[in-house]
Order: structure tokens, then sequence, then C-alpha cells
């Protein structure tokens, strides 16, 4: 088999984008001595399913429990891996190139964007970041909001992120871009002077070209990773856009790379982040419900067995295969229904 298998004790100082405002070293902190559970020999879990809900639908007891959590987590020295800085640098380690693949190829960095482990590595992270949250409020029915970007009440960014004295504000961002702002969900990083409305039915266009017309694995999920190939093998379809453009949209635009959003060292050092990635990871769901033959990569060993690592609300280092990924309600949770506007949307 040809399945990329990471060593998480082989952490290498990461590319930074030029002119980088900051100088990270992305390497999470490892056990001493060095040792990780599986992820499935984890216990399933019998607690009720956790139901992932957008902004427009939840209240202000809900945003008042991720809010703690998120100060929680920011609160934890900075060396604890359950920490709002650790975590953020996980992100950046798989993206930056911390880590190599296992032998014979340990010349090639990995990257987990632009190819088929970009929906299950974040699923994965996601659902880490959420159990710790989670744990450090009491709450192990806590489930990450998304930001529903591709419903009409979602095209903004939700204003609980802009009060000033909240855990989930960010300075760095796009002034522009502030709520009421709609949000351009195929931003080339010019603006685009049209009416709140007219740009509504751009980004239902823009849904319905990635979500409905991108058929097959292939488009959607992006181009198969395997031992031995360089990253970027192929992007998918909705990891380009609205991800990629909701990433450098939200970013501040004076700075170099966009920060901190809009480059991948430092986009989960926004509590933004987290709920973007909610929506895509909804987004996963969703097309696979979208119509006979929208099927993964599940019939490939080389996806099911790709590895990761991740920490657990107890801080162990946890190594999850791909095919741990692939079923949220085994995962505990699921997400809240809400109306497509886009999936009749023909351009
Ligand atoms: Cu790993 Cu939204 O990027």
């Amino acid at each position: 088999h040809r399945a990329i298998s990471i060593n998480a004790s082989k952490c290498f100082p990461v590319d930074l984008p030029q002119d980088a405002i900051t100088n990270t070293n992305c390497c999470p902190p490892l056990p001493s001595p060095y040792k990780f559970k599986d992820f499935k020999d984890y216990a399933p879990s019998n607690s009720p399913l956790r139901v992932r809900k957008p902004f427009h639908l939840i209240d202000e007891e809900l945003i008042a429990k991720f809010e703690k959590g998120i100060a929680l987590m920011k609160a934890l020295p900075k060396d604890d891996p359950r920490s709002f800085y650790q975590q953020s640098k996980i992100h950046c380690a798989y993206c930056n190139g911390a880590y190599h693949q296992q032998y014979p190829f340990e010349n090639l960095k990995i990257d987990i964007h632009r190819s088929w482990l970009f929906f299950p590595f974040h699923r994965m992270y996601l659902y880490f970041f959420e159990r710790i949250l989670g744990n450090l409020i009491g709450d192990l029915n806590f489930a990450i909001p998304f930001w529903s970007w591709d419903s009409i009440e979602g095209m903004q960014i939700p204003k609980h992120f802009t009060r000033l004295n909240s855990s989930l504000y960010h300075k760095l961002r796009d002034k522009n871009h502030m709520p009421p702002h709609v949000v351009d969900l195929n931003y080339k990083l010019k603006e685009n002077y049209v009416s709140p409305n007219k740009q509504i039915s751009f980004n239902l266009a823009t849904m319905y070209r990635q979500m409905v017309l991108a058929s097959t694995k292939e488009l959607f999920m992006g181009s198969p990773l395997r031992l031995g190939d360089e990253s970027h093998p192929g992007i998918g379809s909705v990891e380009s856009a609205p991800h990629n453009t909701m990433h450098s949209w939200v970013g501040a635009s004076e700075t170099p790379n966009r920060e901190d959003m809009g480059t991948f060292y430092t986009a989960a050092r926004d509590p933004l982040f987290y709920p973007h990635h909610s929506n895509l990871d909804r987004m996963w769901v969703m097309w696979k419900n979208l119509g006979e033959g929208r099927k993964d990569y599940s019939d490939d060993l080389d996806w099911l067995e790709s590895t990761f690592f991740f920490y657990d609300e107890n801080a162990n280092l946890v190594r999850v295969k791909i095919r741990d990924s692939i079923d949220t309600i085994k995962l505990g949770y699921v997400y809240e229904d809400v109306n497509m506007p886009w999936l009749n949307f023909k351009p």
C-alpha cells in the first residue's frame, strides 16, 4: 500500500511565506516518553448526538458557552497541547511542512491541503478541538456552531465575533468586511461593488457550481495523495471556493499574507476558523447526500489508512486514521438541517 503515515515524533521547522509577520515553530509539544493511543481503541461514546447549529439559529446561552470555552483554551499554559495556542499550531504544522512522508520518501513534505486529505484532516482536527472545549466547560454535549455562509442569513461574519470584549473577537481581520457586509464566496482579492442582493445571487450560483456540479469524488474532494507523491495533486471544488476564498476574505488586508485567516500558518489563530471549518465539514456531509454515486474514497485503502495525530481532552496524543473519520454519527455529532437555497440555483 501507499498510504501516508505521519510520524508525530519527527517534526521539522515549517516553511513560512515571504514576509511572515511572526516567526513560528509549529511543532506541538511531545509526550515524554513518546507514546500515543490509537483512536480505534477509544470506547464508543453512548452520550446523545451533539448537534452542530448555525449562528442564526442559536441562542446567547450557547454563544456564551462557546466564548467561555475559547477563553479557557486561551488561558491554558502555552505549552499545554490543549491550549488555543497549541491547537492553532497543529494546523500550521500540517500545512506548512512540519511533517514529512515516511521511508523512503522522507524528503517529501506533507501539506494536507489541495488533496483528498483536506476533508478528513479538518474533520478530525475539529473533532478533538470540540472535545477539548466541551471538557473545559464541563459540557460534553457542546457542539461547535457552524458559520453557514451558504445560507442567506449566514452570508456575513456572525456578529458575535466582532464584539470587542469577546474571546471570539480577533483583531487581524479585514475592516471593510465587518457585518453586515455580505460575503463574496468567490472572492478574488478585489472588492465586488454590487448590491447585497446581487452578491447573494452570485454566492448562491457559486455554491451550486461547487456543490452540485462537482459530482465526482475527484472534483469535490480533491485528488489522491499517496506515499511518494508530491503535495497538492489537485484541489477539490469547495476547498478552492468558498474555503480558500473565505479565508482570504476574512484576513486583514494590510498584512502581507492577509494574516491571520488568509494564510495557513496563522489561520487557526482566529476563533472564526473553527466555525468556518464546521461549515466545510457540513459540506462534505451534504455533498454525499446530494445523490447516488456521490461516494468519497472509501474504497481506497491508501486513503483509509492515511494517519494524523491530535491531542484529546486529557492531553493524550492520539493517532487517527482516515477510516475513523468517515461517519459523523460514529464520531457522535450531526448537523442541524438548514435549508440550502443554492440547491436549485442554476446559474
Ligand atoms: Cu487547513 Cu481552512 O484550512
